[in-house]
């Protein structure tokens, strides 16, 4: 294993306060994406949207790396230059998306399983001659009645763990990404419980295959109230028996500066107890949050907590960095300077964040 690249990308990614962006829909989900604003879904859309993203000018003041899907990383922009080469020239290190998907996990209504661990060798020998220097592997966890199970947590984390192993073997970062999703009607409290106890199976399974925790990237979820959760109350049990009854203890709504500040605590307070300090650095998913609040959370967190972190905090977002660009787009390429000017706000905003600078009237400017 060359550890001194290993470590040396993962500090690449985390310098001059930038962060990464996704851009690795799989083909089913960027066309969805498509479907709901009439866009085509055709190769050659997905290729123009990719190109509008990877040209957007002074991108790479604000990200480090983007992660690719397959079809894109040998994707060309419309003269003919390798996606890859566009990206070389702005200094834009490549990654690559390499799970092949998160399926039903059998006898287990309800949760799923990423699988792609079969000829990921190959794959990844192949990706690093391409050029891509890490990778990414979402795991998804799903919170609900009775889930998710043991057995669920444990077959997750630890493809996640041979995945990030194979990486390393092949010159590449893994970005180990373990999702517990918001949809449901969990509380706040419930998901930091949730989200404790995926990632600290996902670092036993990870120093159980070996990973070096200096070339890695952990990109979990922030720790939040369930979508569908009264309106972000926090609740307690009073009484016993039949006379329990919840009572609401506050009334934030979303976005409320308070309640951005206890997601903020909530969120590094479980990060701290789980995620070892040799982590070089945190890269949050968005996974459905507004692209506003997305970047508040992130800057409060950075805000308060900056000095005593011993990981950089940055972001690793897809929808929440490039949903308002794709609505200008439309597929329509008289739009795409005021797309990747709308691409462009939300990469600064999220860098301000990583400073914790990010304030709302960066909206308004
Ligand atoms: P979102 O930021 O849209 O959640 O996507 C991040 C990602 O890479 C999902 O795997």
């Amino acid at each position: 294993m060359n550890t001194q690249l290993l470590s040396e990308t993962a500090n690449k990614l985390f310098a001059d306060g930038k962060g990464l962006l996704a851009m690795d829909e799989s083909n089913p989900t960027c066309n969805q994406r498509f479907a709901k604003l009439n866009i085509p879904q055709t190769v050659e859309a997905r290729r123009a949207y990719r190109e509008l993203i990877i040209t957007t000018p002074s991108l790479n003041e604000n990200i480090s790396g983007v992660i690719l899907y397959d079809e894109t990383i040998r994707q060309q922009t419309k003269d003919g230059t390798p996606f890859l080469k566009v990206l070389a020239d702005a200094r834009i290190i490549p990654g690559i998306k390499v799970d092949t998907g998160a399926k039903d996990l059998a006898a287990h209504p309800g949760e799923k399983i990423t699988e792609g661990l079969d000829g990921l060798r190959d794959r990844l020998k192949e990706y690093f001659q391409m050029g891509a220097r890490f990778a990414k592997w979402r795991a998804v966890l799903t919170i609900g009645e009775g889930i998710p199970s043991r057995s669920c947590l444990e077959a997750n984390a630890q493809a996640l763990a041979r995945y990030a192993a194979l990486c390393q073997e092949a010159g590449l970062v893994p970005i180990v990404e373990p999702e517990v999703l918001m949809d449901g009607g969990h509380t706040l409290d419930r998901c930091r419980a949730v989200t404790e106890e995926v990632l600290r199976n996902v670092f036993i399974q990870l120093n159980c295959q070996r990973v070096l925790l200096e070339g890695m990237i952990l990109k979990p979820n922030m720790v939040l109230p369930g979508l569908t959760c009264a309106p972000h109350q926090e609740v307690k049990e009073v009484g016993d028996g039949e006379q329990q009854y919840q009572v609401r203890l506050t009334d934030r709504q979303p976005g409320e500066e308070q309640e951005i500040d206890e997601v903020a605590k909530v969120t590094v307070k479980c990060l701290w107890r789980t995620v070892p300090a040799a982590v070089p650095g945190i890269a949050f998913l968005s996974g459905g949050q507004s692209p506003e609040l997305a970047s508040a959370r992130l800057s409060a967190m950075n805000h308060r907590f900056k000095s005593q972190l011993p990981w950089a905090l940055a972001f690793s977002f897809a929808r929440a960095i490039q949903q308002p660009a794709l609505k200008i787009w439309q597929g329509q390429e008289a739009n795409v300077p005021a797309a990747q000017q709308a691409l462009l706000h939300r990469a600064q905003c999220n860098r301000a964040a990583r400073r914790g600078e990010y304030t709302a009237a960066m909206e308004k400017a």
